[in-house]
């Protein structure tokens, strides 16, 4: 088959290389040219794929600026950016514009399929209309399901031909259509009755995923007050073989899903005068995190004699999560920021994110800077670094991720 995919980006690029692994012809289309023209010179942007997996790709997967390209595919998926508005509510505009794109390219037989995280109704109600404008009708002329992407960076016990695939149709026939599609790549595909459902069925994962996250940092918060250790109630609680699932307490929530999705259901509800309490409770709560941390830190300080101000502070790990570069949303953006206006003398150190122009740092080396620090700060615990290490170097520690549990330490704070 020939495929065509709107957006090379964290989910675009790895579903463009499972396609074309499995023989099939891939164009890509990216708005940005950087991104077209790396991927074509063989370099890939993104931590999951690397520049050794794209080279036996060959002409296989080509990206390209033009939507042009796209006419001659039998499939298009669309996998471009749903944020949020300043004011929080869902921002469609990457989805519009693709969509107004790929209209003008549309081919009678072809299946479009949106894989971008968004709420129920959007296919029918916003995309499905947009392609209409190039005369065909969907479902007669061209096929239109949606399937949410699931992919979770950094992860390889998963992926996206292990992980079963949701798709939902706007008809039986479109339906089909997304089945056949991936099948070619997906072990297991998981037909809904419509894109709606599946629409929902993504929500729903990302915000139990939001709600478990705010209540073990709200877990955590108070058992700070209680001086109970949080992370050994944790492990306690997942020796219970049913009925629990754990969830790790943290700095707070980051990434382009779990602070952005639940606000795209609760637009959706208020449509509907229908206010969902636990996800704005959840998001609540996860925003306050950050502040939490940052009031730590500051006490530990303290108890040192230090004030923030004037602190030499080493923020280890900058990204949203382990592993990957992605800085959306992340906490420990906020958490420096706050320490910057309370006049710390911030840096931080993370192998995957080389400068923070947001901030105007760049990364520093570990060993020095641990060495040179008043506290260091983990808030994103990448696999690369030698935590024993940090909690022997720096003069003081604090860990916000518990990957210090296994040390017991004079100048060692955890969450
Ligand atoms: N990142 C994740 O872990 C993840 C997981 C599951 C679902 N999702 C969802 O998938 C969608 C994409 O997320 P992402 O993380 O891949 O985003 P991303 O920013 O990494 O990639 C999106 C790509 O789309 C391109 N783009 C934007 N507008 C375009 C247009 N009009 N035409 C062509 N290209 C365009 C951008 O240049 C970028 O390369 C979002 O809806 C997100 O919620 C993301």
């Amino acid at each position: 088959m020939k495929i065509g995919i709107v957006g090379l980006g964290y989910v675009g690029l790895p579903l463009a290389v499972a396609f074309a692994e499995a023989g099939h012809e891939v164009v890509g289309l990216d708005s940005d040219q950087r991104k077209v023209e790396g991927i074509n010179a063989g370099r890939s942007h993104i931590e999951d794929i690397s520049d050794a997996t794209l080279a036996p790709l060959g002409e296989l997967l080509r990206a390209t600026a033009n939507q042009a390209d796209l006419a001659s595919c039998e499939a298009v998926i669309i996998c471009v950016p749903t944020p949020l508005t300043g004011s929080r509510e869902p921002d469609l505009t990457y989805l519009l514009d693709s969509a107004t794109v790929l209209s003008q390219v549309l081919q009678p037989g072809q299946l479009v399929v949106l894989e971008s995280t968004t709420y129920p109704g959007t296919t029918r109600e916003r995309l499905l209309p947009i392609l209409e404008e190039s005369g065909l009708s969907a479902g007669r002329d061209f096929h239109i399901a949606f399937s949410p992407e699931r992919i979770d960076p950094g992860r390889t016990d998963y992926t996206v031909k292990t992980t079963p695939k949701l798709i939902g149709g706007i008809t039986p026939a479109c339906t089909e259509r997304a089945r056949e599609l991936y099948s070619l790549i997906c072990d297991e595909v998981v037909v809904l009755s419509s894109p709606e459902t599946a629409e929902l069925s993504k929500l729903l994962e990302n915000i139990f995923r939001s709600v478990n996250i705010a209540l073990v940092n709200e877990l955590a918060q108070l058992c700070d007050r209680l001086g109970i250790d949080v992370w050994e109630v944790v492990d306690a609680a997942a020796t219970k073989p049913f009925g629990f699932m754990r969830f790790d307490p943290g700095p707070g929530m980051g990434g382009h899903c779990l602070p952005v999705d639940p606000f795209y259901l609760a637009f959706k509800a208020r449509e509907h005068d229908f206010y969902p309490e636990f996800i704005e409770l959840a998001g609540k709560v996860n925003q306050t995190q950050p502040a939490f941390c940052v009031e730590r830190i500051e006490r530990v300080l303290n108890d040192a004699g230090k004030p923030v101000n004037g602190s030499k502070i080493l923020i280890l790990g900058v990204s949203y999560k382990a592993g990957v570069g992605d800085i959306r949303e992340s906490p420990s953006l906020k958490i420096a920021k706050k320490l910057i206006d309370l006049g710390g003398d911030v840096s931080y150190h993370d192998p995957h994110v080389p400068v923070l122009q947001e901030l105007g740092l760049s990364s520093v080396e570990l060993d020095e800077a641990l060495r040179g620090a008043d506290v260091a700060a983990i808030v994103t615990a990448h696999p690369s670094v030698d935590y024993e290490d940090v909690v022997a170097t720096a003069p003081l520690v604090v860990d916000f991720r518990g990957v210090t549990r296994s040390i017991d330490a004079k100048n060692l704070v955890r969450l």
